[in-house]
């Protein structure tokens, strides 16, 4: 899924395209690509697109993300932290489109994150 939803990123700036699949604990899964923009800053990451659906559909919390990059990147400084907001404990995949994968966590990929102490 996540692969299928990168081939609709809308990257005409960078040529970088990125699709993310994010698992809720409902059992639906949520994909979302990236979607920049020429002003560069207002770019939103495909997995920011993904929560973002989940969450304005109801979704409650997730378990797992996939994202598929030509590289197999990790997300980007700004996403850790989304993701962390909901599940630390988030299994995160990082994978290419012939299949290799990485397994990690949000909390590994983002130890000490920011809350707030209510
Ligand atoms: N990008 C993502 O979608 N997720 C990340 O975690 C890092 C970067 C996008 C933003 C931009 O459209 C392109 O990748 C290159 O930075």
């Amino acid at each position: 899924m996540a692969t299928e939803t990168r081939r609709l990123a809308y990257a005409p700036y960078s040529g970088y395209q990125v699709g993310a699949a994010l698992v809720g604990v409902s059992g639906m899964v949520y994909s979302g690509c990236n979607v920049e923009n020429a002003s560069i800053g207002l770019t939103i990451c495909a997995e920011r697109a993904a929560v973002v659906k989940a969450i304005s559909e109801g979704e409650s919390g997730f378990q797992a993300i996939v994202i598929v990059t030509q590289d197999g990147a990790t997300p980007c400084g700004a996403c850790r932290q989304v993701l962390a907001e909901f599940n630390p404990d988030m299994e995160v995949y990082t994978a290419m489109p012939d299949g290799h994968y990485a397994r990690t966590t949000v909390k590994q990929l983002l130890p000490y994150s920011f809350t707030l102490q209510r």
